[in-house]
């Protein structure tokens, strides 16, 4: 059997689950780009039948990627394989990934059924799926929980069915390191037809021992694991795939290897958490911004003496850059351009650095040192050309009065004004832009932070749904009232083009030009 341990990505999928952290198709496709510099064997892009954005998503990225091989998640039901068949047909190398519980909890209570009657579906799903592709996964969902021996008599199933890897999930978090590890152990003693495929561990983090269970289930003899980038997934998430990675390029003396850049660890994982707006917690092994950071006297000395008193990992190995201090006014256009492709602002021409580079230097000056939260506030509000601005934001508010807000916005050129009350000083805000551009819109989200851990200036993150389609906004203010305001301006402004362009013609009655 070969050492080397396929990678097998599901941020897209278990990790997307996550509330709020929905991604739309454009921002899914930019990971998984970034997952195929990484290294990943294996994309799970999304689960098709789940929603027309999920079909549509698994579609776009099987465009997208060459060489990781997509794949699409299905329940064992007909449909479910036929939809994936189809979202996966751009994909150069397709894998379906159908599956059904094996536990007594998922047979009896989820599908009120018998251990016999289960084994008969997950079979006739992966021979109808192999009807469509050649590469079948098969889930035992639950398998942490499931009796080893009806796990086994499932495994045998439905590899002699043609299935090419067998998932043995840990769904639930429950399994201890050395039970996963017989586990697998038992599977490769007891299932005669083991070698036709290749098994692999999906651990849930529940009791804080997914990477503990996925590298018992590699020493065992699985040879693909499930993970995710920051380990983000349902509940307490996933096995993280930094931790497997750098787990098997630090030991030395054990025999596996991935086909992780490692170098690329750091940056995958600053563009996840800011993509899906789920903060890194900072002693995260591995990515954590302490990962790294020696603050004790005497492990500074250490380090200064020696970097292998105290780290196991050099910290450019998994390509961290101390970002806080590298940007400058003396920076040139170069260094910005590294820095903003690090934080997903890609392919951008020498034609648009030009005016970027210029508000930056506008910026360096007024700021020493500018960090990746500044960059962001660049790129999100000073270079953008806007529809609308808000020109005249002021708000009464407090626990005597009932809110209300005046906004003034400038619409493609033309100065309006509003004034509404509501059930707080945002809301009124809000419910004003909404008068003077005519629509009510959604807020689905939104999130206000403080910018660059000081009291100062807060950042005010917004996502509006239009139409089924989501746009997200940025703001930073000194005041949050105007920071939110800002945000809902800039989500608005990446609303169609043609809306844009219509809100002067529409305007109800009750708008007035200032001044009139
Ligand atoms: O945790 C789990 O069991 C899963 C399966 C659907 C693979 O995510
Ligand atoms: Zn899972």
């Amino acid at each position: 059997m070969s050492d080397k341990i396929f990678i097998f990505d599901t941020t897209l999928r278990d990790g997307e689950q996550v509330p709020g952290c929905q991604l739309s198709t454009p921002e899914k496709v930019t990971i998984a780009k970034e997952l195929e510099l990484l290294g990943v064997d294996v994309i799970e892009a999304g689960f098709p039948v789940s929603s027309p954005g999920d079909f549509q998503s698994v579609m776009e990225i099987s465009r997208a990627v060459t060489n990781p091989i997509v794949c699409g998640l299905t329940r064992a039901v007909e449909n479910d394989i036929k939809v994936a068949a189809e979202a996966l047909k751009y994909a150069k190398r397709p894998r379906i990934h159908t599956g059904i519980g094996a536990s007594d909890y998922h047979i009896k209570y989820k599908f009120n059924s018998t251990r016999d009657h289960v084994i008969e579906r997950g079979v006739r799903a992966v021979k109808y799926a192999k009807s469509f592709v050649e590469d079948v996964e098969f889930y035992c969902e639950d398998a942490g929980r499931a009796d080893n021996e009806f796990l086994a008599r499932m495994v045998e199933a439905v590899i002699k069915a043609g299935a090419t890897v067998v998932n043995i999930p840990d769904t639930t978090g429950y399994c201890l390191p050395i039970d996963y590890g017989a586990k697998i152990k038992y599977l490769y003693d007891h299932v005669s037809n083991i070698d036709k495929a290749i098994i692999s561990c999906h651990c849930h983090n529940d009791l804080g021992m997914a990477t503990a269970n996925t590298l018992a289930g590699i020493q065992n003899g699985a040879r693909q694991v499930e993970v995710t980038i920051n380990g983000i997934g349902e509940r307490a998430g996933n096995t993280s795939l930094e931790e497997i990675a750098m787990i098997l390029q630090t030991h030395k003396e054990l025999p596996y290897f991935s086909n992780i850049e490692s170098r690329r660890l750091t940056q995958m994982s600053t563009m996840v958490s800011k993509m899906m707006r789920m903060p890194v917690q900072p002693n995260k092994a591995i990515i954590g911004r302490n990962a790294f950071a020696h603050s004790s006297g005497i492990h500074q000395d250490g380090v200064i003496k020696n970097r292998d008193t105290y780290e196991i990992i050099a910290p450019e190995d998994v390509g961290l850059v101390d970002n806080s201090i590298v940007l400058t006014a003396r920076s040139g256009k170069a260094a910005l351009k590294f820095h903003l492709e690090r934080l997903g602002y890609k392919d951008l021409t020498k034609e648009e650095m030009i005016p970027i580079y210029d508000a930056f230097l506008e910026m360096a000056d007024e700021k020493k040192d500018l960090n990746d939260d500044d960059l962001i506030r660049l790129m999100h509000g000073e270079v953008m050309e806007q529809a609308i601005s808000a020109e005249f934001v002021q708000v009464l508010c407090g626990d005597a009065v009932k809110p209300v807000a005046t906004i003034d916005l400038k619409i493609n050129g033309e100065l309006f004004r509003s004034a509404a009350n509501g059930s707080g000083p945002v809301n009124a805000a809000y419910r004003a832009i909404d008068k003077l551009i005519g629509e009510k819109l959604e807020v689905d989200e939104y999130l206000v932070q403080s910018m660059n851990g000081s009291r100062d200036t807060g950042k005010v993150h917004v996502r509006i749904n239009k139409d089924g389609k989501h746009y997200q906004g940025f703001g930073f203010h000194k005041d949050i009232v105007v920071a939110s305001v800002d945000a809902y301006i800039n989500a608005i402004n990446k609303l169609p083009i043609a809306f844009l362009k219509n809100i002067n013609e529409n305007k109800p009655m009750h708008y007035f030009k200032v001044g009139q």
